[in-house]
C-alpha cells in the first residue's frame, strides 16, 4: 500500500468519494470538483490511498482552518478522510492500515507547511466519522456541537485551539409558499445530493414552493449563516445525514403545502 498525491487523472474516483460504482453518487451533481478546483489554489490538500494492485481504496481532504467552516488560526481542518469500507464496488479496505498511513501523511504535509496544529471533526457515537478513532492517533477535543465533536492535534505548545462555528440565522420565509432553503458547499457528494435531491423536488410544486440555494463555497456567505451545508422546509431543520431520499423530501414538502 502507498499513500500519493492527487492529480487530476483520479478525478473520476476523487470527486465521488471513491464510489464510481454507485447509482445514488450520479446524483450529486459536479460540485464537489467546482469545489476542488476553487479550493485547490487556496492549499487545498489531497491524497490517496493505493493498495499493491494500484486500486484506490482511501483518500483525505484538508484546507487551511481559514478556508473551512471552523474558526481557528494557522492550523489545517480535515474536511474528511475515507477508507471505503462498502463491500459493493470497489470492495472493504478498511482495517488494513489506510486510515491511520493517509492521516499520517496529511499531517506531515501540514507540519511541512509550517502550520502549529491540525484539527478533525467526528460523531461522537460509535458510526460514520468517529471521533474516538482521532483520539486513538492523539487527538484532543476541544469544543462540542451537539452530537458533533471538534478535535484537534497542536504540534507547538503556542497553538490556539480551534472552535466550531455555529449556526447563526434561520431562512427567511416568503409570505404565503412553501420555502425550500439548501445550504450547498460542495466538499461532500452525500450533502450535495441532498442539494439536488431538494431542488428536484420543491420544483415539482410549481409556484406554490420557493427554492433558495445558499452557496457556502463562498466563505463570506458561510459566515453570516454559520452553516455549510443544511436543508430547510419553511423554518424546520431537515436532517441530511445519510441523505433523505427523494421521495421522503417531496412528502415532507407535499406536507407543508397542504397547509398554505
Ligand atoms: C475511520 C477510518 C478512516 C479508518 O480507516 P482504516 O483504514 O480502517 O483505519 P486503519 O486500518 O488505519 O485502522 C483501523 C483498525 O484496523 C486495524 N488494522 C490496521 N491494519 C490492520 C491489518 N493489517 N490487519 C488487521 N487489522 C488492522 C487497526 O489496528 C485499527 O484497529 P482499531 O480500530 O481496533 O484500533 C475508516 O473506518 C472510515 O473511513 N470510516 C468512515 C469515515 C467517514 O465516515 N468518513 C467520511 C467523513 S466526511
Amino acid at each position: 500500500m502507498k499513500i500519493i498525491d492527487f492529480t487530476e487523472e483520479y478525478g473520476k474516483e476523487y470527486f465521488c468519494c471513491l464510489e464510481d460504482w454507485s447509482e445514488e453518487m450520479k446524483e450529486a451533481g459536479d460540485h464537489k470538483e467546482n469545489w476542488y478546483n476553487k479550493m485547490k489554489d487556496k492549499g487545498l490538500g489531497v491524497k490517496l490511498a493505493v493498495d499493491d494492485n494500484g486500486k484506490i481504496g482511501g483518500m483525505i481532504q484538508y484546507l487551511p482552518v481559514e478556508q473551512s467552516f471552523i474558526e481557528g488560526k494557522n492550523l489545517y481542518f480535515i474536511h474528511c478522510i475515507w477508507v471505503h469500507g462498502y463491500k459493493k464496488g470497489r470492495g472493504n479496505f478498511q482495517k488494513r492500515g489506510m486510515g491511520k498511513a493517509l492521516l499520517k501523511a496529511a499531517e506531515d504535509d501540514v507540519k511541512s507547511k509550517g502550520v502549529k496544529g491540525i484539527a478533525a471533526w467526528g460523531i461522537s457515537l460509535p458510526f460514520w466519522m468517529k471521533a474516538s478513532w482521532f483520539k486513538k492517533h492523539g487527538y484532543k477535543k476541544v469544543d462540542k456541537d451537539r452530537g458533533t465533536v471538534l478535535l484537534w492535534k497542536p504540534f507547538t505548545e503556542n497553538a490556539v485551539p480551534p472552535k466550531w462555528i455555529k449556526q447563526k440565522k434561520k431562512p427567511e420565509l416568503v409570505p404565503g409558499k412553501v420555502t425550500v432553503t439548501s445550504f450547498i458547499n460542495g466538499w461532500c457528494p452525500a450533502q450535495n445530493i441532498v442539494y439536488e435531491r431538494a431542488k428536484r423536488a420543491a420544483s415539482e410544486f410549481g409556484d406554490k414552493v420557493v427554492f433558495q440555494e445558499i452557496n457556502t463555497m463562498d466563505r463570506d456567505v458561510f459566515l453570516e449563516w454559520g452553516m455549510v451545508d443544511g436543508l430547510f422546509i419553511d423554518n424546520k431543520s431537515v436532517r441530511t445525514g445519510p441523505p433523505p431520499s427523494y421521495d421522503k423530501i417531496k412528502k415532507k414538502i407535499k406536507k407543508r403545502v397542504k397547509k398554505l
